[in-house]
């Protein structure tokens, strides 16, 4: 089969998805799959990596070479992408399914799954709404507590919302505020703001990466708890034994620079240490998470307990291509759940041809 692994694009997320694709490619089993990786540059063209198989095995990181063929995928064809720039003149080339290992908007949310989807090839994880309604913090929080699950109380600012800070904290109850960009990841844009001062430099640096912003109730001291979730070709879903994040003291919350950059920045305990009930509890509620969100394959979800009020669970977000760099939580805690990364990689490839 040949697999097409989509990575990069023009998401901020740009750098994470290149080393969640190198540690993808490494994954997938070279005698079953032709493997062609295409990487998708901040301007959103794609090119066309490496037409061997395995370019970049072994790598930290996967790169998009200056000057790499363009491709395109065919509407109406059957997973037949057009291969541009050749010498020899445009080529086609056929993907019996595609992996997108792309976090972030233009990737993660629906857009690229819409563009799969026209091109009639399948492609691992969630479809255009389940991606879209993951993304979007704002719509997922809605629709999870519709459902009547646990989140975390938040009010929704656009531009010509005029909420400030004072107002916020009467809402929302308490003077410590997390202000987030809607649709981002790896806690792009993300700040906790304690003061009106904090809250308007918070609500500035959100609104650079969205035009809609949420912002929280910050749930101080809370425990961070992830589960992985995965749905086999047969469609039996699972939740995996949970982790938990322990940022460093020093980063205060587990932010873009305790996640990639200072990697002493944060530990991931797996399993998390909780009583089995609790334990139980939370991985029904991340199976129930993706199916209120309209997940397909795999997602992770995210959860905070607040340790003082042992009644306090609330689901935090779902990401529904998660990290899957070397250190991600994602597949750590399949291997832990006994699936190693290559066989993950199956039941993903599985699930989306089946
Ligand atoms: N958005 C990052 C990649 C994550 O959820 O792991
Ligand atoms: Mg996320």
């Amino acid at each position: 089969k040949t697999i097409g692994l989509l990575f990069g694009g023009r998401s901020a997320e740009h750098e994470v998805s290149k080393l969640s694709a190198a540690n993808v490619l490494r994954a997938l089993d070279p005698d079953r799959y032709d493997i062609v990786p295409i990487g998708i540059g901040r301007d959103g063209r794609w090119l066309l990596c490496d037409s061997g198989n395995g370019g970049g095995r072994g790598a930290k990181s996967l790169e998009i070479p200056e000057g790499a063929p363009q491709v395109a995928l065919l509407p109406g064809g059957a997973g037949e992408m057009i291969v541009l720039g050749d010498e020899s003149g445009p080529r086609t080339l056929r993907l019996d399914a595609v992996v997108p290992v792309l976090h972030g908007p233009n990737g993660e949310d629906g857009t690229i799954q819409g563009c799969l989807e026209l091109a009639n090839v399948p492609y691992v994880g969630s479809g255009v709404l389940g991606s879209a309604a993951g993304m979007d913090k704002d719509v997922a929080k809605r629709l999870l507590r519709d459902s009547g699950l646990p989140v975390v109380p938040f009010l929704t600012l656009t531009p010509r919302t005029g909420v400030d800070y004072r107002m916020a904290v009467q809402a929302l109850g308490t003077p410590d505020l997390f202000v987030k960009p809607a649709n981002m990841g790896s806690s792009v844009g993300v700040s906790r703001a304690r003061s009106a001062q904090e809250f308007g430099d918070a609500c500035e640096r959100a609104f650079r990466y969205d035009s809609k912003v949420l912002v929280e109730r910050s749930v101080a001291g809370a425990r961070e708890i992830e589960c992985s979730v995965l749905e086999d070709a047969a469609g039996e879903i699972k939740a995996s034994p949970l982790g938990e994040i322990v940022p460093a003291d020093s980063h205060g919350f587990y932010s873009y620079d305790a996640k990639y950059i200072d990697t002493d920045g944060a530990l991931l305990r797996v399993p998390a240490e909780l009583p089995a009930e609790r334990a139980r509890r939370i991985q029904e509620l991340a199976v129930e998470t993706f199916k209120v969100l309209a997940c397909e394959g795999l997602a992770r979800v995210d959860f905070f307990l607040d340790p003082k009020d042992e009644g306090s669970l609330f689901v935090n977000e779902v990401n529904t291509l998660p990290g899957f760099t070397a250190i991600s939580m994602y597949p750590k805690l399949w291997e832990a759940g006994g699936l190693p990364q290559g066989e993950l990689m199956e039941v993903l490839i599985g699930h989306a041809i089946a």
